[in-house]
């Protein structure tokens, strides 16, 4: 496995493969991997002839007052990790060699990054989008996979690389989950103990609104209500966004008719999570 901390060294260590007629399977992470991550490494690896991941705590993704500085990171528990998918190469940028000074250009993906995370992190999006059109372009992937668990990001980049014809293919993988259903995440280890024990009450929730619609609840309203209640009982729990959206447009809906996404965000303390289910009409 390598570890490549150069552009020029990714874009030579992709043309010699390429050259060799193999296909380049690539999963954006941030590191402090978990199970999440290795499943799109492993779904790689069964797709693809080399894996390359990249870590990168992107800094341009964070607002003013989140927790970039905070961020876990453990450069050689995730080398150990990645090691056992196995990965081929691993690329590490420092800030510098990805944003150099005088760095100016941005993606933004408008309309999809109103609502949900984008309302409640401005920003977010614009660096999440600038970040990956950057990679794939040093990356060049035939494929790259991204998790469900960040439901919003996924439809922000399959937009992206429709409207700017960006020549791969977007996979999408399932949300993996700690046994108990709290989804797995990165930020889980700012978890004290009681909150780690009131989290599962998302997905417990989730679940219980995708009963209630195939009970014929198809109320967004009541949906959302429901939801809101079983959370907002949770000890510390404080929701910051609870809605259920039409897939893939995200737009806002009444009834349940067709393909949905019930999202949420949720803090707990300092900690905030996030999780979806989608929902069938
Ligand atoms: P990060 O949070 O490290 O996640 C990297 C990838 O792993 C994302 O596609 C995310 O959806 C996926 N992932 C995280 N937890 C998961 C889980 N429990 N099950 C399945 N997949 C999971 O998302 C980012 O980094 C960044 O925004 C990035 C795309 C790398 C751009 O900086």
């Amino acid at each position: 496995m390598q570890l490549l901390t150069e552009i020029a060294r990714v874009r030579q260590f992709v043309g010699e493969n390429r050259r060799q007629g193999k296909s380049i399977g690539f999963v954006p992470t941030m590191g402090y991997l978990h199970e999440g991550h290795l499943e799109l490494m492993r779904q790689a690896r069964r797709q693809c002839d080399v894996v390359i991941i990249s870590i990168f705590v992107n800094p341009l993704q964070f607002g003013p007052s989140e927790d970039f500085n905070r961020y876990p990171r453990d450069l050689e528990r995730d080398l150990k990790l990645a090691a056992t998918v196995p990965v081929d190469a691993v690329f590490y940028p420092e800030a510098a060699e990805m944003y150099p000074p005088g760095y100016s250009t941005h993606v933004d993906v408008t309309g999809l990054t109103d609502c949900l995370c984008g309302r409640s992190r401005p920003g977010h999006f614009r660096g999440v989008a600038t970040v990956v059109t950057k990679l794939f372009n040093i990356v060049q992937p035939d494929r790259a996979y991204f998790g469900q668990k960040d439901a919003q990001q996924v439809l922000v980049i399959r937009r992206l690389v429709e409207d700017l014809n960006l020549p791969l293919e977007i996979v999408t993988v399932p949300t993996v989950r700690e046994a108990d259903g709290l989804a797995m995440s990165s930020r889980n280890v700012y978890l004290s103990p009681p909150e780690r024990a009131a989290a599962p009450v998302i997905y417990q929730s989730l679940l219980n609104a995708r009963d209630a619609v195939r009970q014929g609840e198809k109320n967004v309203t009541r949906l959302e209500e429901l939801v809101q209640r079983q959370i907002s009982s949770a000890p510390g729990a404080q929701i910051d966004y609870c809605e259920i959206r039409a897939l893939p447009n995200l737009e806002r809906i009444q009834q349940i008719s067709g393909p949905a996404l019930l999202a949420v965000a949720v803090r707990f303390g300092q900690t905030r999570l996030i999780d979806n289910i989608v929902l069938e009409g």
